[in-house]
Parts: C-alpha cells; sequence; structure tokens
C-alpha cells in the first residue's frame, strides 16, 4: 500500500457483532469507521425506489452510472451518496435486508465500490468492515478479523435490534456467489485469520 495510513480489515458473517466491534475499534485507536454493508445496501434501496428489478445486472449498471454514486469521509464518517441523496437513513429497512445480497453480487457494483472503498485509504486510518476488505479491498493489510457466531446468537441479536433479517439466507449467498464470496482466508502473514 503506498498509502501513509493503516487499515484494520473487519469481515465476517451477518449479524456478528461486526459493526460493534469495527465502531469501538476505531473509537479506541481514533481511526475512521466505514462499513461497507452502508453502501451494498444503499444501492439497494436506491435501486429498489426506482424499481428496478435486483437480478438485472445490465438495468443496475446502467441506473447506478447514470445516477452516480459519491463516497467520501466528512467529520471521520463515511458520506456516501446516490443521485445526491443520503440513502443511509433508509438502509436496514427488512426490503434491503431481503434484496442487498443480490445486488452485491454484480460485478459493476462490486467493482465501483471497491476502487472507492480503496480511495478512502488515502485519506485516513480505517477500520473497515465488510465481507472482502481483507481478501478483496485491501488484501496487503496485516490487519485482518474474519468475525462469525452461533447461527441463534446472530439471529437473537437481530431480534433484539428489532429487525426482520433473513441471515442465514444473505450468508449463503455471500458465501456462494462467484465475485469476492465470503471466506475466511489466510492472513497476510499466511495464518488462518483469527475468529
Ligand atoms: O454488513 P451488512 O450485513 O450490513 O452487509 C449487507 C450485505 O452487503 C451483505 O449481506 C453482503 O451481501 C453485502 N456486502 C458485500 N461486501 C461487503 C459488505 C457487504 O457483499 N464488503
Amino acid at each position: 500500500m503506498s498509502s501513509p495510513h493503516s487499515v484494520i480489515a473487519i469481515d465476517g458473517t451477518a449479524a456478528s457483532g461486526k459493526s460493534t466491534f469495527s465502531r469501538a475499534l476505531a473509537g479506541r485507536l481514533h481511526y475512521t469507521y466505514v462499513n461497507t454493508g452502508a453502501m451494498y445496501r444503499g444501492i439497494t434501496w436506491h435501486l429498489q425506489s426506482k424499481n428496478i428489478p435486483l437480478t438485472d445486472s445490465a438495468a443496475i449498471e446502467r441506473e447506478i452510472s447514470a445516477a452516480g454514486v459519491e463516497t467520501a469521509l466528512h467529520n471521520g464518517e463515511l458520506a456516501f451518496r446516490i443521485a445526491g441523496i443520503d440513502p443511509l437513513p433508509h438502509v436496514r429497512e427488512a426490503k434491503v435486508n431481503e434484496g442487498v445480497s443480490l445486488v452485491a453480487q454484480v460485478a459493476s457494483v462490486r467493482k465501483l465500490l471497491v476502487a472507492q472503498q480503496q480511495r478512502l485509504a488515502e485519506q485516513a486510518s480505517l477500520v473497515m468492515e465488510g465481507r472482502d476488505i481483507g481478501t478483496v479491498v485491501f488484501p496487503q493489510t496485516p490487519y485482518k478479523f474474519y468475525i462469525d457466531a452461533d447461527a441463534a446468537v446472530r439471529a437473537r441479536r437481530r431480534n433484539a435490534q428489532g429487525e426482520t433479517d433473513v441471515i442465514q439466507q444473505r450468508d449463503a449467498h455471500d458465501s456462494q456467489r462467484k465475485e469476492s464470496p465470503l471466506a475466511k482466508k489466510q492472513t497476510a502473514h499466511g495464518e488462518n485469520s483469527g475468529t
């Protein structure tokens, strides 16, 4: 990495506690916390609000290039806009939980977001969470964690948050897709990444 900044990569399954851990770690280290799931969710919400079928990759590609997707850091936080609108207030809706894994398997969406995520590290040291951060976005970082928890514990966690989520469906989709599947990979030092 040519950037003077460090990246801590946190990957793992849905509702495993990645966000809680990543936010706390970023606060402790005075790094900027970036939730890449929110970016895939934001695009999903936008496509749903335009009634674009989430199985139509060509239509998705056309829409995101026409709408324009912007990613930046403002006041130490991720600022994300699609067609000039901040989708983040809407990204925890049940319909987004249901659709996001379909959108996340579209190659053009991943290519766009990965490039924008990589550029953020030019501005600040980051704790970045997602599914492919240690494997694809910042494979060279020596700081990689993979977080998982029992499926029942994760389901309880979502219920307690008052959310309807299709956790196991998302995990299956995310780990079986062709593009950048969720996987527990070796660390930059060749050891298994910790859970
Ligand atoms: O982390 P979160 O559960 O909010 O992510 C929502 C969805 O976004 C995941 O289920 C996955 O489909 C997708 N995602 C991804 N790659 C990332 C982050 C999230 O494919 N780096």
